[in-house]
Order: C-alpha cells, then sequence, then structure tokens
C-alpha cells in the first residue's frame, strides 16, 4: 500500500518493522549471513538488500537487547526501521514534501517503530521516562545529487515532527536537542529513495559497538602513531566469507597491525592465526594491541596462543607449501601506502606465494585490493587458483576497491 496524503511528491511504502543494519557497500551478502547467523534464534528474518543496508524483521519479544545487536561484528550501526520512501526529487521543492514526511509516514508505522525501539531500549535502560522520549534530533545524509543541503531538510523533517499534527498522531511531545537526545530520527536518502530510521541509543555510533581486539588496537594505533588499519566491520565480513573453521591455519601476509588474524583468533578458534608483515612498525603496534587485549578476549588461552606475528615479504614467506587453509588480507594500496610500482612488482610474487602455501582442494582467500591493480589480471593467469567472486566495494568514501574470493584448485604446485 502506498500513502501519499498530505499532499506531497513523497510516497511511504508500507515495511516490515525491523531494523537497518548498515554496512560498507559490497559486504551485504557477508553480513547477512552473519546477521542471520546471531539473530536468527530471535526470529529476525531478512527482508531486503539496499545498498549499504540490509532490513531484517524483527518482532518485539522477550530476549533479543541491543547486547545481542552489538555482537555482530559486519554491520556498522543498527537502526529501527520506519518507512521507505520514494519521490524525492533533486529539486529545491523537496525541501516541502519534507515537513510532511513525518506525516505521511503515518500512525501505524510510527507506532511499530516506536514499539520496537521502546522495547530494546527497555532491556538496558534504568530510566523508565527515557522510554518516552521527550527531546530528537533529525540527521539526514545524503547519496546522489540534490539542489538542497542535508542540514535543511533535517531541519524542515524536525519542524514537521513539532506540528501538532505529529503530537496528535504519535502522542509524542518533543522538542529539539541537538546534543542531548532521546530519540534520533535518521533519513538515509540515496537519489530519489529514502529510509527513516530511528537511531538505538545504546549503539549511537560504530565506537561504541567495536570488539576487544579494536579496543585494543586502537589504543595500540594511537601509541604508535601513523599505521593503516582496516575497519574492524570489514576485516569481520572479510572472515565470514573465508569460512574460516575452528582448527584451521589463516594467514594474513600483509598483516599490518593484524586485526584480521587478531579478529579470528578471538572468534573463531582456528588452530594459528598468523599476521605477517615485512615492516617492524606495524608488527609493534601489533604487539601491543595482543599484550593490551589480554585477559579480555573472548577464548582467552586458546586466543593468545593460537594468534602469532611474524615479519616476512609477503613475496617470499617463510611458509610451508600447501599448510595454509585460509589465506585473509588487505593488499597496500592508495597514497598513504607504498609506491604503485612497489605493490606492482610485488603482485606477482605474491600471488605465486599464495598458490605455493594454500592447501590444495581446500585452500582459500579473501582479498581486498585496489580495482585498478593487476590482481585480477594475475588470478586469470594461475593455473592453480580459481577466482570465485570478484566485487566492487565502497569503504569510508573510496570507491575503488576490489574483493575478490578465490579457491585453490586440487592440483598440487610443480
Ligand atoms: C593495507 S595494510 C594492512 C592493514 C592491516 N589489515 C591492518 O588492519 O592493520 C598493508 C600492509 O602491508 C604491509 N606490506 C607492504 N609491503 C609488504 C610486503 N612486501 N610484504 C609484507 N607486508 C607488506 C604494510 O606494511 C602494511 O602494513
Amino acid at each position: 500500500m502506498k500513502r501519499s496524503e498530505p499532499d506531497t511528491r513523497m510516497c511511504v511504502e508500507g515495511l516490515t518493522p525491523g531494523l537497518f543494519f548498515h554496512i560498507s557497500s559490497g559486504f551485504e551478502p557477508a553480513a547477512e549471513i552473519e546477521i542471520s547467523k546471531k539473530l536468527g534464534e530471535y526470529g529476525a528474518k531478512h527482508v531486503k538488500t539496499q545498498r549499504g543496508k540490509l532490513h531484517f524483521s524483527l518482532a518485539v519479544n522477550h530476549t533479543v537487547t541491543p547486547h545481542v545487536l552489538q555482537s555482530v561484528l559486519g554491520c556498522e550501526g543498527a537502526f529501527v526501521a520506519v518507512a521507505n520512501v520514494a519521490g524525492v526529487s533533486a529539486d529545491e521543492k523537496c525541501l516541502e514534501d519534507f515537513e510532511k514526511l513525518p506525516l505521511v509516514i503515518g500512525k501505524e508505522q510510527w507506532q511499530a517503530a516506536l514499539k520496537l525501539w521502546r522495547f530494546l531500549h527497555s532491556q538496558e535502560e534504568k530510566d523508565p521516562k527515557k522510554l518516552f522520549p521527550s527531546t530528537f534530533r533529525v540527521t539526514v545524509k545524503r547519496g546522489g545529487k540534490h539542489n538542497w543541503k542535508s542540514i535543511d531538510a533535517a531541519g524542515i523533517v524536525g519542524s514537521g515532527m513539532l506540528s501538532d499534527d505529529f503530537k496528535k498522531m504519535t502522542g509524542l511531545d518533543l522538542t529539539v536537542n541537538l546534543k542531548n537526545f532521546d530519540l534520533e530520527v535518521y533519513v538515509h536518502v540515496q537519489h530519489d529513495a529514502a529510509t527513516v530510521q530511528l537511531g538505538i541509543n545504546t549503539m549511537k555510533n560504530s565506537n561504541d559497538r567495536v570488539s576487544v581486539v579494536d579496543m585494543s588496537l586502537r589504543g595500540a594505533t594511537d601509541e604508535g602513531g601513523k599505521v593503516i588499519r582496516l575497519r574492524s566491520s570489514v576485516a569481520a565480513n572479510m572472515l565470514t566469507l573465508a569460512e574460516v573453521k575452528p582448527g584451521d591455519i589463516l594467514l594474513d601476509p600483509f598483516g599490518g597491525t593484524g586485526s584480521i588474524p587478531f579478529l579470528a583468533s578471538d572468534r573463531l578458534q582456528p588452530g594459528l592465526a598468523l599476521s605477517s608483515d615485512l615492516f617492524p612498525h606495524p608488527i609493534k603496534v601489533a604487539r601491543s594491541a595482543k599484550r593490551a587485549a589480554g585477559a579480555h578476549l573472548h577464548h582467552t588461552e586458546k586466543s593468545s596462543a593460537s594468534y602469532e606475528l611474524m615479519q616476512a615479504d609477503a613475496g617470499a614467506l617463510p611458509v610451508r607449501t600447501g599448510s595454509v587453509d585460509v589465506i585473509v588480507s588487505d593488499i597496500p594500496f592508495g597514497k598513504r601506502s607504498q609506491d604503485g610500482a612497489t605493490i606492482k612488482a610485488l603482485l606477482p610474487k605474491f600471488v605465486a606465494e599464495a598458490e605455493r602455501v594454500l592447501r590444495p582442494g581446500a585452500g582459500r582467500m579473501v582479498i581486498l585490493c585496489s580495482a585498478r591493480s593487476p590482481f585480477q589480471k594475475l588470478l586469470f593467469q594461475s593455473s592453480n587458483l580459481h577466482m570465485e567472486k570478484a566485487v566492487t566495494v565502497s569503504m569510508g568514501g573510496i570507491d575503488d576497491v576490489r574483493l575478490f574470493l578465490v579457491k585453490r584448485k586440487k592440483e598440487a604446485t610443480k
């Protein structure tokens, strides 16, 4: 059913009550696997994938908590779904429609969303008054070209929520507070469509949802100065795609601060998670993070025993032939990394080494690299590596990144 009264070009589409999980785009299928696994037992079901977002249905029940949501490592935030909106125009006149949007969404959808929002907060909120929000702010984020500004749209949606009609419809009597708000209404516009969502206060941003690994690395990174570190949500999604099993030997030959093997050792019980890097500085940071994590690691003894650091060239790995089950790695690229020529010369050596060390017939590899790198061409030239999947991903505004899922064929290397 579509609703578009009062007079506006925006249309609200009926939506299953539930959550939107925000994901770095390209990683939606990996995150879907993790969310289905972790929230399936609470009745959550995948409804729809949109770019950078997964919609899961979630009924109000008595077990799911924001804490459970925080255990999903592959997402960058979770929000209560309020509405899908079509008919967002680039025209400045669209701002008038934003004022009507809170009303266009309609009573039923606001009530369903607020019920779920209250339920989630009631699990951890000590002050019952906070379950009936009195302050709010609106955030608008945009993708695409529009002749209006997000901040103006946010102000206008906000004024729609201050109207008597909105108050009557929802029972919410709100005042604006940009810093100390009980309720955050988040409007995410993608070209001519938008989603309206409610922030979950214990998950205000991804910083609240970091793992022990991430916290340890953050502290160590700050101490150590300039190192390039992969976001933990991306590392988690890469590990999901690699289907790491307990007991597996995992190698990251461009390990840097060790974020991928560190996370694997904390969560997935590999036999060994080995982080290798050519340079001493990131290894020093990795070592300090490992020490900082100490007793907080999930599988403490196994974790510290299974996570190892090593200094080596990814083009000449001191690793036995056919001994590695999984390689998961992000290859250096971009201006902050080494010069392009060095990486270009290294890649054929690395691909040959990957082919050598991966277990024939079972070994697999998940690699993140520049879309401009010759990595894909090298895979095609390799007789023992098979590219299963290549996806363009976008991470923190960088769009020219490719993700590869590669399998080691059965044939033994010569
Ligand atoms: C994109 S970063 C990896 C970041 C890592 N995933 C993390 O989260 O810290 C690439 C790493 O490759 C390392 N590197 C560059 N050339 C290398 C080589 N020939 N062999 C091994 N590591 C190398 C760099 O020192 C850098 O730490």
